[in-house]
């Protein structure tokens, strides 16, 4: 088995090979004085089944084609078989057509990694289940629940907790982690009214002296859970903290995590924190190399993977 790491989460990367105690694969992937792509793996990848770990979170775009460079120089290199392990994937908020003449983005970017040599992709908490379904190669859609779950457990015990999805498209994330923490589950009625504007116009559920874990897959503006905090409190919630998979954290984000009514806001490792989410007083991380890591085994082991999910 090789590891090889793009440019995107050098960190998350080298953990996974650490857990499986395997050295990352000798590879180059720069750049031209043009900025294109450059790859070269300096190791011989003959026969071996391989994992590419690449989120391709921002820059969305350079991040995708150093994948897709990649991918391709191991398919040439007669790899035997190519696992996009992609933690985070970029232009699954675009899957489907949301008005005329608009692009399906997560399927042509299903397409182009499927064309670019993967044999399989391992993913965590995509945007929208469905999408597994975009591409015709194996998909393995990992959730952060479990992690999630346990973390919750251990710091909020005895607390009187409320699951809150901030979103109806989020209610089945958030209902899952409150099966685990046999709590009840409030939801958010949130509107864009525009990309990048969120509106809540109600709260579903009595949130009145409960302690609400508001759960979502991405924070991006923070606009959605900034918002839904600032409703929850207006509701009677004593207190708000957040659970998020994906930090994307776009402008100025974590400053306005960092002025909202939120306790703390946990997120994975999908994406390579910033200085600014390094040093923010109120967002944890959370690793999911040890989850990616045993993915990882367990594919190439050929041995189930859906215990992973538990
Ligand atoms: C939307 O459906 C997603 O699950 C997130 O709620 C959304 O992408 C968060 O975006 P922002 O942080 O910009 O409100």
């Amino acid at each position: 088995m090789k590891i090889v790491a793009c440019n995107s989460n050098r960190p998350l990367a080298e953990a996974v090979a650490a857990a499986l105690n395997l050295p990352l694969t000798q590879a180059s992937i720069r750049r031209f004085a043009d900025m294109e792509v450059f790859v070269e793996i300096h190791e011989n990848i003959r026969g071996e089944d391989v994992f590419v770990v690449q989120s391709t979170s921002y820059p969305a775009n350079d991040n995708l084609m150093e994948l897709l460079i990649t991918l391709d120089a191991l398919k040439r290199s007669s790899a035997r078989r190519i696992t996009a392990v992609v933690p985070y994937f970029g232009y699954a908020r675009q899957d489907r057509k949301s008005g005329p003449r608009t692009p399906i983005s997560a399927k042509l970017v299903a397409n182009l990694i499927t064309e670019a040599g993967a044999d399989r992709v391992l993913t965590l908490d995509l945007h929208a289940g469905q999408i597994q379904g975009f591409f015709d190669i194996p998909v393995d859609n990992l959730f952060a629940a479990p992690l999630f779950a346990r973390d919750i457990l251990e710091r909020y015990k005895g607390r009187d907790l409320m699951v809150v999805s901030p979103d109806v498209g989020g209610v089945v994330r958030a209902r899952a982690i409150a099966a685990r923490l046999h709590t009840d589950l409030a939801i958010i009625d949130k509107r864009r009214p525009r990309a990048g504007v969120s509106e809540v116009m109600n709260v579903i559920g009595d949130v009145d002296g409960r302690d609400c874990i508001l759960v979502d897959d991405i924070v991006d503006s923070g606009g959605t859970l900034c918002n839904a905090a600032d409703a929850l409190i207006k509701n009677g919630a004593k207190s708000v903290s957040v659970y998020v998979t994906h930090g994307v954290f776009s402008g100025g984000a974590v400053a306005r995590i960092g002025a909202a009514s939120i306790e703390q806001m946990v997120v994975t490792d999908s994406i390579q924190a910033t200085e600014a989410v390094r040093v923010s007083s109120n967002i944890r991380q959370l690793t999911i190399a040890p989850l990616l890591a045993e993915a990882v085994r367990r594919i190439s082991e050929e041995s189930s993977v859906s215990t992973l999910f538990n």
